[in-house]
């Protein structure tokens, strides 16, 4: 079994590697693999936070909150080409400070705040929010459920929510379920599945889509532009560490083309909005 993740210590990992994201030669990757430089960490590509904005129907003078914002990928971007309000909320306070700058930068058209909080204890009151967004958040930490809840709690009544979430395929044996959760973000395992998480959440699913051949299609561009920029990214991360990182690359493009791990969208509205059951 491999050995249960720390909540503390994997954000203290997402802290470091929002600073280490803003290196030059990382942005340069980060645009030719996802078409954006915010310094994102999730799998979220430029044409997938455009699907995102769609189905939340983001519009001048709608409230959007993105939890485990970063530093601002997509919640920034979305703000920037809808012209809605952004609330980022997350809790390494390194990404929220590139959020900060790049917010300022782009002299974004509607209101940002930017917030250090617990997805699963988030401070606002309830119908705070028209929407909510996250990208591979809930596969980031264990408190899967109260973190629905939570955004549950704060948006109005027929609001939407739009989040993607990486998670293994469900009734693997032993052995591809543990290569499953090696290859996989820290919190990838989960006891409940995630429709039935949504209902007990207070959340009606109204769309589903199944990403993990986009999934798999990111991470093989993202090792192909690794090897292309070796020499800068040995300087980067040392010979050894970028070796491993090369060697995860391919494990997790194994897994992924085995089909042991899952990348999925889930739209969502509140229960008692009006055809919400
Ligand atoms: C895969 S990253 C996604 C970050 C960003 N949205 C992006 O797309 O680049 C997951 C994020 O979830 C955040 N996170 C983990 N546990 C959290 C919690 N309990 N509350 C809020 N954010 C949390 C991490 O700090 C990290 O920034």
């Amino acid at each position: 079994m491999p050995p249960r993740p720390d909540e503390q210590a994997v954000r203290e990992r997402f802290g470091d590697l929002y600073q280490l994201v803003q290196a030059p030669i990382k942005r340069e990757i980060e645009r030719a693999v996802c078409g954006c430089d915010y310094g994102g960490t999730s799998w979220t590509t430029r044409r997938e936070a455009e699907h995102v904005g769609a189905l939340l129907a983001l519009a001048p003078g709608r409230r959007l909150l993105e939890v485990g914002a970063g530093s601002g990928w997509p919640g920034l971007y979305l703000a920037r080409t809808t012209g809605c309000d952004v609330t980022l909320a997350d809790l390494p306070l390194a990404g929220l400070r590139i959020a900060a700058e790049r917010a300022v930068a782009d002299r974004l058209p509607g209101a940002c705040w930017i917030v250090l909080a617990d997805g699963a204890a988030l401070p606002f009151g309830s119908g705070a929010f028209d929407a909510v967004s996250h990208s591979d958040v809930l596969c980031c930490l264990d408190a899967k459920l109260p973190v629905l809840r939570a955004c549950r709690g704060v948006i109005r009544s027929g609001g939407r929510m739009v989040f993607t979430v990486i998670f293994p395929k469900p009734g693997l044996s032993s052995a591809d379920h543990d290569r499953a959760v090696e290859s996989g973000p820290p919190f990838v395992e989960t006891a409940l599945a995630y429709p039935a998480m949504l209902r007990q959440a207070g959340w009606v699913i109204t769309d589903h889509a199944d990403l993990t051949a986009e999934y798999a299609q990111t991470v093989r561009r993202l090792l192909r532009e690794e090897e292309a920029h070796a020499d800068e990214l040995r300087g980067l991360y040392g010979e050894a560490e970028f070796s491993e990182k090369l060697a995860g690359r391919r494990r997790k493009i194994r897994v992924l083309e085995e089909g042991l791990l899952r990348r999925e969208l889930f739209a969502s509205t509140t229960a008692d909005a009006p055809g919400g059951r």
